[in-house]
């Protein structure tokens, strides 16, 4: 049968995951503890069902098996993160050799299975001492944090070549110094802008040490969630407010760390409110000089902006929403099963704005999933029948190959996630994997899309 969407040679196939979310053995093997087993310990309520982060998808133990599901389905890639805390307990010192054996084995596994390996440093789970000394606030640790990432290189860097410094950096800034859904919990724009900051400069400073070592065949990047913002109308008022949404959360990162430059609107509306962060010299330079070389967008769901209605109080603490307003497009598609907007030509609409306004970089959608609540009432014969993960993705690689034919760099298509695992404060709560996860026994039953997506990605297209 002639295939209708046929992917460029070598398309990455895969999934993502990342270490707190699938490992467990949270304290295991010398791992130090990270916020999330923090927080968890002082507040296990927060969880949703009040599970936490010890056993999570067990991968610690069942990396082997996963990674003979992951190639029995065609995968020819797969992302995982290096926890900072099992690897330096603490964040600064000594290499812990059991967490470095561990990293190992699962990176010749995936070898051995011809499954590339893409290593990423850095997805939410800052070492408990570090977050007491200040976390992505204090200029001590983004140095402890290009230390730990140098180690890495040094460790893995012969078998590793795809490397990112970080996942969805603006989430930690949301949720730990915004909105409340992370540790430390603080709700403080000013001290929100610095995280976000250092976290630019510790990306930067991750590159330059990566460059130095000159992996052979080696590239570094970072995985960015990048929400398009739509305008509800195309007057004045709506394009201004969907703009600036469109500065704070996607052109915050994606300029500095790709381009090298920090947006000057953005900059001038943190100078106006008194909110620029504190800056050393030199800084500008380094973040020119240490772009990515590859990036992984993470696509779930659009931003619908419109003009604010009531004007915030000039009196009260600046924050976020005092330039927009989101509302809920009428008509728009819903996950009926998790409450997030299903638009898929978003994915086209990233592609494009990275191949006109960010030197077409070389680019990979690194998540792109459909989270579901009790999945199991959709359980027939033994195996989750998730025709609408199947429709989802399908859709998503149809704007996906669109965006390919018009000249994007897209290399790959990463599902969140290979199976389903912890996620945070949802804990068990949405399930994303191609395998669904018992968390008592930890079977694994693998969904109809691990069917689909086997066939797809042996044909390299449907
Ligand atoms: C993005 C994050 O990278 C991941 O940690 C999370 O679990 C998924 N989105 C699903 O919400």
């Amino acid at each position: 049968m002639a295939l209708q969407y046929t992917f460029p040679e070598d398309f990455w196939w895969g999934s993502a995951t990342s270490a707190t979310q699938i490992e467990g053995a949270a304290s295991e093997d010398g791992k130090g503890l990270n916020i999330w087993d923090y927080w968890y310990s002082k507040e296990p309520n927060r969880f949703f069902n009040g599970v936490g982060p010890e056993t999570t998808s067990d991968f610690y133990h069942t990396y082997k098996e996963d990674i003979q599901r992951m190639k029995d389905i065609g995968h020819n890639s797969f992302r995982f993160s290096i926890s900072w805390a099992r690897l330096i307990p603490g964040g600064e010192g000594d290499v812990n050799e059991e967490a470095a054996a561990f990293y190992h084995r699962v990176i010749d596994e995936l070898l051995a299975q011809d499954i590339e390996p893409f290593a990423n440093l850095f997805h939410f789970d800052m070492p408990l001492e570090m977050q007491e000394k200040g976390g992505w606030e204090s200029r001590e640790v983004v140095d402890a944090y290009a230390v730990f990432a140098e180690k890495c290189f040094e460790l893995f860097g012969e078998k590793v070549q795809k490397w990112f410094t970080f996942n969805e950096p603006i989430v930690p800034v949301e949720g730990g110094y915004l909105y409340d859904f992370h540790y430390p919990n603080v709700v403080d724009f000013k001290r929100a802008v610095q995280v976000a900051y250092h976290t630019i400069i510790a990306h930067a400073k991750a590159v330059e040490v990566f460059k130095k070592r000159s992996i052979p065949n080696g590239k570094i990047g970072t995985i960015l969630n990048l929400t398009p913002s739509y305008p509800r109308s195309q007057n004045p008022a709506d394009l201004r407010a969907s703009r600036i949404a469109d500065l704070f959360f996607n052109r915050s990162f994606l300029d500095p760390m790709v381009k090298g430059e920090f947006p000057e609107e953005l900059t001038a509306i943190l100078r106006e409110h008194g909110q620029l962060p504190e800056m050393l010299e030199g800084d500008k330079e380094l973040v020119k000089r240490n772009t990515a070389e590859l990036l992984g967008v993470n696509y779930y769901q659009p931003r619908r902006v419109k003009a604010k209605e009531h004007l915030p109080n000039p009196y009260g603490p600046f924050m976020l929403d005092w330039y927009f307003d989101l509302y809920e497009m009428p008509g728009r598609k819903m996950n009926p099963y998790r409450g997030w907007e299903i638009y898929e030509k978003g994915v086209y609409d990233i592609m494009i704005n990275l191949r006109d306004n960010y030197g077409n970089i070389e680019s990979f959608i690194s998540e792109n999933g459909m989270g579901v609540q009790d999945e199991e009432r959709f359980m027939e014969n033994g195996q989750i029948q998730d025709d609408y993960r199947i429709d989802f993705i399908r859709e998503h690689l149809k704007w996906l190959h669109r965006a390919i034919q018009e000249g994007c760099n897209a290399k790959g298509y990463h599902l969140w996630s290979f199976m389903d695992n912890w996620s945070w404060m949802n804990a068990y709560k949405n399930r994303y994997g191609f395998f669904s996860v018992n968390i008592e026994t930890q079977e694994r039953t693998p969904k109809k899309s691990a069917g689909w997506i086997t066939e797809v990605s042996k044909n390299n297209g449907f």
